[in-house]
């Protein structure tokens, strides 16, 4: 079977598997587990922040960022494409009282300069505007990238008004990739970063959430409020700190992504914005017959993709 739904089937290497089985390992809700410790100051230079924390998935990293950097019953603006918006099970209401504000095109020049029409009026009656939420690259558009003046315009506006920056940046390797840039290059114009292990880095579970000294600390204690205050999990840390050595693979995938795309944009029926793939994702729409079919028939070919 060949599995092209999501970069998430990836599974661990055996240099990976090596590193797990032999972990230093403590208890890392007395912030003891010498692994995660690593793996932690490994990540916060990475994307050149103070600090950072190792949560369980990419969403709780997000929701940790919301919750820490807002209070209950204002606003967050996010891409009406934004996997926050889409994909969180409404967390950001259902857990922190925050009330996320989709715009349109908040990663392009398209509408980017529009994002101060959505940053509300100090008025008696208005929620406030607390969190900007990026996505690079965006998951829903495709994988495209935001680029880095981009972000430093959203950057810029969001400290004119007082707003913090967080953003979700599962794939920030990917988007640095794909803009020949260092991942600090992008993570320089935001409050907050969250990033995953797992997906196209290979590891078996696990994100990073990175920020301040201060916003660290604060997310700390929301992931034990959570439940995500785990003890012995240098086993999961030891595959994260695997996948940070060596991102080099990365490449390969959005080679063989641009294959695919060139590949299946010639076939009668099919259509592929091949300006839009500039990662690891393709995204395809199918013409000529209903996509559940073409699924079936892929499916039944041995390739599995999502519809
Ligand atoms: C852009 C983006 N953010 C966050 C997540 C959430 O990650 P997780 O599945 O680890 O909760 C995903 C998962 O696919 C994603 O694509």
């Amino acid at each position: 079977m060949i599995d092209f739904r999501s970069d998430t089937v990836t599974k661990p290497t055996q240099a990976m598997r090596e590193a797990m089985m032999t972990a230093e390992v403590g208890d890392d809700v007395y912030s003891e587990d010498p692994t995660v410790n690593r793996l932690e100051i490994m990540a916060a230079k990475i994307v050149d922040k103070e600090a950072a924390l190792f949560v369980p998935s990419g969403s709780m990293g997000n929701q940790l960022a919301i919750m820490t950097h807002c209070e209950r019953g204002v606003e967050a603006i996010c891409d009406t494409l934004a996997h926050v918006f889409h994909y969180e099970m409404a967390a950001a209401g259902l857990l922190s009282g925050v009330q996320l504000h989709p715009m349109d095109n908040l990663h392009n020049d398209v509408g980017i300069h529009n994002l101060s029409d959505h940053i509300r009026e100090p008025l008696g009656y208005l929620p406030k505007t607390r969190l900007v939420c990026l996505e690079n690259s965006l998951n829903r558009a495709g994988g495209t990238v935001m680029q880095t003046e981009q972000m430093a315009v959203v950057f810029r506006l969001a400290r004119e008004y007082g707003l913090k920056v967080h953003l979700d940046g599962a794939r920030i390797f990917n988007a640095a990739l794909a803009l020949q840039c260092d991942v600090s290059d992008l993570t320089c114009y935001t409050d907050s970063v969250m990033f995953c292990l797992s997906k196209g880095l290979g590891a078996p579970v696990g994100s990073i959430l990175a920020g301040s000294k201060e916003f660290i600390a604060q997310a700390r204690r929301n992931r034990k409020l959570l439940g995500g205050g785990m003890r012995q999990i240098g086993i999961l840390a030891a595959a994260g700190i695997v996948a940070l050595e060596d991102t080099s693979h990365l490449a390969e995938d959005h080679e063989k992504a641009q294959y695919l795309a060139k590949g299946m944009s010639v076939l009668p029926g099919l259509h592929v914005e091949l300006e839009k793939v500039q990662t690891n994702m393709v995204m395809v729409e199918i013409t000529k017959m209903p996509v559940q079919k073409f699924t079936q028939l892929l499916f039944e070919q041995g390739v599995a993709v999502s519809g």
